[in-house]
């Protein structure tokens, strides 16, 4: 049984200026006027506008970031590190996203260390695993996202302080998404093997699930079991997208 508080967290990914601004307000009075949810809510726009979000966003809203340097500072054009992200009013990191780990070679001993610096900065690590189309279609899903898990989680790591995202990289942004079926079986492998390093503390750990998750799947993918919640990509960007996402979470 999990006992993991969920969460719906946003990911804008390299879009987001100035006037997205009204987004977050639009969101803020969806939540406001719309049934109370029971989850957390985060949304994680580019560095540009994460101040700006974090100054305006009521406490309702988290704020934070989509990746961060290892390092705390130093020779490093155009990084970011957690600690810059935390000063400007971040709580979480994604770290791992695949993204990342395709576009710029990530390895997961990379983004265990990029976890580890955002534990540091006081940020919770959002860390990202999944499979490929051709992963998975070779039988190997369970075995890349054990391995995944396994290293990407710095030895240093609060069962507190994280949370995993299973996001299968063929289900991202194409409109596809694995079987509930599916879902169930690689949540229940992360969720076995967070309990094996963590014991009890491990059935705390949220596990979410991303990759294509729209208002119209978001109560199916949400209710299955050790799905703690959802990382969204494209549906997050328009308020009312995102607040039917959300809605999997109203009971009323
Ligand atoms: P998507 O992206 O919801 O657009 O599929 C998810 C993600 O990459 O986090």
């Amino acid at each position: 049984m999990t006992t993991a508080r969920s969460m719906v967290a946003g990911n804008w990914k390299m879009n987001g200026l100035k006037e997205s601004h009204e987004q977050l307000d639009a969101l803020a009075d969806m939540l406001t006027t719309g049934s109370e949810a029971d989850c957390d809510v985060l949304l994680c726009p580019p560095y540009t506008i994460i101040a700006s979000f974090a100054a305006t966003s009521p406490t309702r809203i988290l704020i934070g970031g989509q990746d961060c340097h290892t390092n705390v500072s130093g020779a490093h054009t155009g990084d970011v590190s957690a600690e810059m992200l935390a000063d400007s009013g971040a709580s979480h990191v994604i770290v791992g996203h695949s993204e990342r780990r395709a576009d710029h070679g990530e390895s997961s001993e990379l983004v265990a260390q990029k976890a580890s610096a955002a534990l540091a900065a006081g940020l919770v690590a959002i860390i990202c695993v999944g499979e490929t189309e051709a992963e998975r279609d070779a039988g190997n899903t369970l075995d890349v996202v054990l391995s995944q898990v396994a290293a990407s989680i710095p030895a240093d790591a609060a069962a507190d302080r994280i949370i995993i995202a299973y996001e299968p990289v063929w289900a991202i942004g194409t409109g596809r998404t694995p079987t509930t079926g599916d879902v169930a079986e690689v949540h229940a492998a992360i969720r076995g093997a967070l309990v094996d390093r963590y014991q009890e503390a491990g059935s705390s750990i949220a596990i979410l699930y991303g990759g294509s998750v729209k208002p119209a799947n978001a109560s199916e993918l949400m209710g299955v079991e050790n799905v703690n919640g959802a990382l969204v990509g494209g549906a997050s960007l328009k308020a009312a997208d995102f607040n039917g996402i959300i809605d999997a979470y109203r009971t009323t």
